[in-house]
């Protein structure tokens, strides 16, 4: 037995010390270090028994590399497919993180049901009679999905050899321990090993493996950062828990491109594909309502028509309020001060509460022009024809400043029935014939000219 070896760990960001200390001087926290048993006997390869076959790879040609392997599998979820790049790469490592309760494990099982691939799904975290009850609810009837619920790794793997699944999913990485390691499960170093095992197992059988992945209080996923490096595909699914909408985006991709998102619904029989997004955002009304202004906005390169609303009340109290949810506070002060100096609104001694409908938060700058809509319309209390949107930014000096992809936001608008686009004068656009009228402004006593 090889001489027992501890180290000291930083719980919070993974530093590694040769002796305990109070603070971590990496990240400053304090009480984080601990101390971990690193035991590591010679070999710690997936499968433990087969000794002679150590594959030892040799330099090729860059074009004489079969790329076959990179043979993608459909998932039959277009959202995480097209998150994906277009399909599950064999081979490749998919960590999927987000808050407690969003729906990670729902996803990842409802995926497992549902394609046709032998798929074994792990569990660390629920048994197999939580997860049947959850099964039934989204889909009863499937024969290729197997459940076990195990977290220990070599176990994990003895299974797999017997049963030779075609997709792996690992509920959860924090909850696996390997018996080389011998500190307890979640901590930094097992983690690292137990993905290291996971890589090891999926690159030489190149079965895709999918790993969902605790985060910290503060958003990151839990354990060291060095997981995020060792997988090939990073997903957040991420949505207010007290709303409908999940988005899934990739924060990394080895395999395709990072702006691209994914929209689901959170229903009682799972979670349903959103392809549409825009039809839901905007809330349908019987009669037109003031402070409602519909912004052309593009999330990732998917466009997405968001509604925007705002009430403008006389301030009660000495300072009035600005409260903004899912837009930047600051940026929203910004504006009240622009439509304050240059089209001289007495928005000072008014509160201003902004909201985007959906529970999502937008960043995309060209939803500024209908922030200043829903304001003025607010203010005005006066409604906008329900078929107006939006799409620019707002600079300093009350100019309409253009924003990128206008003609894709501008196709998307049509197609959803709006009947009038406020963009930038200084947009470049080369679309002709459309059934929308594209209204150019190019200051903000423009727009104030159009609408009241
Ligand atoms: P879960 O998938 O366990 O979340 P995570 O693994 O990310 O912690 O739980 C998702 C939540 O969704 C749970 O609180 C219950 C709810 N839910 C539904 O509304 N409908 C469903 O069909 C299922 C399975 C869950
Ligand atoms: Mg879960």
């Amino acid at each position: 037995m090889a001489k027992i070896k501890t180290t000291f760990f930083c719980q919070n960001c993974g530093s590694q010390f040769s002796k305990w200390q109070g603070q971590c001087t990496s990240c400053k926290e304090w009480n984080t270090i601990a101390e971990e048993v690193i035991q590591k006997p010679e070999k710690s390869n997936w499968k433990t028994q087969s000794s002679t076959d150590i594959r030892i790879s040799k330099p090729l040609k860059i074009n004489e590399i079969d790329t076959s392997q990179e043979a993608r599998l459909d998932i039959l979820d277009n959202e995480f497919n097209r998150v994906l790049g277009g399909g599950m790469v064999k081979g490749s490592l998919t960590l999927l993180g987000g808050e407690p309760g969003i729906g990670k494990s729902t996803l990842l099982l409802q995926i497992a049901l549902n394609i046709n691939y032998k798929t074994l799904y792990v569990s660390g975290e629920e048994s197999q009679r939580q997860i049947k009850m959850r099964a039934e609810r989204i889909n009863p009837s499937c024969e290729s999905c197997y459940i076990l619920t195990e977290t220990k790794t070599q176990n994990i793997f003895k299974q797999i050899e017997r049963l030779k699944p075609e997709i792996v999913i690992i509920d959860s990485i924090q909850t696996l321990h390997s018996d080389f390691i011998e500190s307890s499960a979640g901590s930094i170093s097992q983690i690292k090993e137990c993905t290291t095992e996971l890589i090891k197992f999926a690159k030489e059988t190149a079965t895709p493996v999918l790993l969902i992945g605790h985060i910290t209080k503060d958003g990151h996923i839990a354990g060291p950062k060095i997981l995020e490096h060792m997988v090939d595909t990073v997903l957040q699914f991420e949505g207010d828990r007290n709303h409908v909408f999940r988005v899934l985006r990739a924060n990394k991709n080895r395999f395709g491109s990072t702006n691209e998102l994914g929209i689901y619904e959170m229903q009682g029989s799972g979670l349903r594909e959103v392809s549409n997004p825009s039809e839901i955002l905007i809330s349908e009304k019987d009669g037109e309502l003031s402070g409602n202004a519909v912004a052309a906005t593009l999330e990732g390169l998917r466009p997405l028509m968001i509604e925007v609303q705002a009430l403008v009340s006389t301030a009660v109290y000495g300072t009035p309020q600005r409260s903004a949810t899912g837009f930047n506070a600051k940026r929203l002060n910004m504006i009240l001060a622009i439509l304050e100096k240059r089209a001289g609104f007495r928005l000072g001694a008014k509160d201003v509460f902004l909201n985007i409908t959906g529970g999502i938060t937008v960043d995309d700058p060209a939803i500024d022009l209908a922030v200043v809509a829903a304001i003025l319309s607010s203010n005005e209390d006066m409604a906008l024809p329900s078929d107006f949107c939006f799409a620019a930014e707002v600079g300093l000096s009350g100019e309409i400043r253009p924003v990128q992809r206008v003609e894709q936001r501008i196709l998307e608008a049509e197609k959803l029935g709006f009947k009038t686009i406020f963009i930038s004068k200084y947009s470049k656009i080369s679309i002709k014939n459309t059934s929308i009228v594209v209204q150019k402004v190019s200051k903000i006593e423009d727009i104030i000219h159009h609408l009241i």
